[in-house]
């Protein structure tokens, strides 16, 4: 058996025996469905100018912004479908194997692959929020209206329900996701290069409560000689399959 094969195994164990499991995802995992990096060479910010996305922008510039993201995160974003790494985290809830999701990404594709419990970090590009009253809406509704979207009830700007540049992390999340990296026994950490600050602090929360921390990456992070107790190196919709079948193997074989 080959290496990558034996820390699967030993994976599979160990999450089986845990009381609570969390998957921390970042851009890898949906690389595989088309999404590209925002970063480096064919990433979306060398195509696009990352102002329009600084929320002092915005509000100046609210129809040249809601331009180009109306075109990066609502055209291009709409065809694209969740993958085997998705959707086999989705399963897992469905088996009571993860517990929940904390994912930096904004492109909803855990909650299209079916996965309920998701703590969106930095927001989602599903739904708009009003700037004025802060009702929400869902974007698939606003944004096949006229530009610029705005509130039914006040009329107020809407923006998409993302953090930009300049804001602060969703509450809500923030506070879930803190209190899921305290009380959790495995921590999956999966297709995050750990560069950005305040999430990439959430998988050291998990560790100093005394997770078993599982790093999931094509590439070495800022995670993999720090905190990660396991590394597999691979593409996500390859590794997490392979946890899966010997999760799946290990509950046939128990007596
Ligand atoms: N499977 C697993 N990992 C992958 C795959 C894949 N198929 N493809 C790429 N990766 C890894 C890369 O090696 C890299 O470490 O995914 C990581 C992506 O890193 P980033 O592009 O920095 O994405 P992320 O960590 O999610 O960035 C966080 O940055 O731009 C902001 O708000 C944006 O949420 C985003 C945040």
């Amino acid at each position: 058996m080959t290496s990558i094969h034996l820390q699967a195994k030993e994976i599979a164990e160990i999450v089986i025996k845990s009381s609570y499991s969390i998957a921390f995802t970042g851009a890898g995992i949906s690389a595989e469905s088309g999404i590209p990096p925002f970063l480096g060479e064919g990433g979306i910010w060398s195509r696009y100018n990352p102002e329009v996305l600084e929320i002092d922008y915005f509000f100046r510039q609210p129809m040249k912004s809601w331009t180009v993201i109306k075109e990066i995160f609502y055209n291009f974003f709409v065809d694209v479908k969740p993958n085997a790494g998705h959707k086999i985290l989705s399963k897992w809830e469905n088996e009571g194997m993860l517990d929940a999701i904390i994912t930096q990404n904004i492109d909803n594709l855990h909650q299209m692959a079916g996965s309920c419990e998701v703590y969106e970090f930095h927001g989602t590009t599903s739904r708009l929020i009003c700037t004025d009253c802060n009702k929400t809406f869902s974007s698939e509704s606003i944004l096949s209206e006229k530009m610029l979207p705005t509130c039914t009830d006040c009329n107020g700007l809407l923006k998409p329900d993302f953090i930009f540049f300049g804001e602060g992390i969703p509450l809500k999340a923030y506070q879930q996701s803190i209190d899921a990296a305290r009380k959790c026994k495995v921590f999956f950490i999966i297709g995050t290069s750990g560069e950005v600050s305040p999430a990439n602090q959430i998988p050291a929360l998990a560790k100093e409560s005394g997770a078993v921390i599982i790093e999931i990456n094509k590439e070495t992070s800022f995670y993999t000689n720090r905190i990660s107790d396991y590394f597999l190196q691979g593409s996500a919709g390859e590794i997490l399959p392979l946890i899966d079948h010997y999760i799946q193997l290990n509950k046939v074989n128990r007596p």
